[in-house]
């Protein structure tokens, strides 16, 4: 164990945790835009900026979510020029993603007052956070989106802004997305993903054997098979997680029957 001094805390944590591991395992406040814990730290957006403080007393500016906490190390997560930096942050999101409720609650919480757009771009509600790529690549090992260039600016795209053939439907990229700009619709058994209005794919809805509910894409249930998942759905019988449970359930109390 190691031991760094967080604000006024003096606090143990284990070697390669993180500033923001240590600070949200002690309640320490420090917001996150970019970060998800099931991924590796991108330290993209900036929101999460924290001051080290070295021996001298000079101070410099870290992304707390990919800083690693080292022995006697001092860190300031609450101090005016941290405040004043994620403020500047919060208002360049807001220009890019205006309604969005995560960012609104953000600029709330800082005293961020919406800036005037007069900016040559529409905000599209994008911030670039790069989790939902992110997520398609390395959670769901897809690569279906990407970080694509458009005439106006970055956006989130397909390759060749067709429709991916890589897209299995899974919808964790629009879980995972901060602004809602990513989104499905299902309808008439098929679950389509937009960015905006632009279509990305479009997958087969799948109905569970037991219940009849739509609970997953023909797609999804393929390549959760073909990687070899240990919970794969059975492709031929599928059944949603709530049925799954019950026939386990069933099974479990059939011996009991007999006494
Ligand atoms: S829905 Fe498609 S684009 Fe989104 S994470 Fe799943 S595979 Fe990737
Ligand atoms: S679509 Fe959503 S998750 Fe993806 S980069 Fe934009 S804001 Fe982030
Ligand atoms: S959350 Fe740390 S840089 Fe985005």
């Amino acid at each position: 164990m190691i031991s760094i001094q967080l604000n006024d805390l003096q606090v143990e944590c284990e070697q390669g945790r993180t500033i923001l591991e240590v600070a949200r395992a002690h309640g320490v406040e420090i917001p996150t835009l970019c970060h998800h814990p099931s991924l590796p730290p991108a330290g993209l957006c900036r929101l999460c900026i924290v001051e080290q403080e070295w021996p001298d007393g000079e101070r410099s500016v870290k992304s707390s979510c990919t800083l690693q906490a080292t022995d006697g190390m001092k860190i300031l997560t609450d101090t005016d020029r941290v405040h004043s930096l994620r403020a500047g942050v919060i208002e360049l999101l807001l220009l890019r993603a205006p309604h969005a409720t995560s960012i609104r609650d953000l600029a709330n919480l800082y005293g961020v007052e919406q800036p005037a757009l007069t900016q040559l771009q529409e905000p599209d509600g994008c911030v670039l956070c790069g989790l939902c790529v992110r997520t398609c690549e390395q959670s769901m090992a897809r690569e279906a989106i990407t970080c694509a260039q458009r005439s106006t600016g970055r956006s989130v795209a397909t390759a060749f802004h067709d429709r991916s053939e890589n897209c299995v439907g899974c919808g964790s990229c629009v879980n995972v997305c901060p602004t809602g700009v990513l989104h499905l619709e299902q309808q008439d058994g098929v679950r389509r993903i937009f960015w905006n209005d632009q279509l990305l794919n479009e997958t087969e809805l799948v109905p569970c054997e037991d219940c009849g509910d739509e609970f997953t894409t023909r797609q999804l249930l393929d390549w959760t098979a073909q990687r070899g998942k240990p919970n794969a759905v059975d492709t031929e019988h599928p059944v949603c997680p709530a049925c799954a449970r019950q026939r386990q359930a069933r099974r479990m109390a059939r011996p009991l029957a007999r006494y």
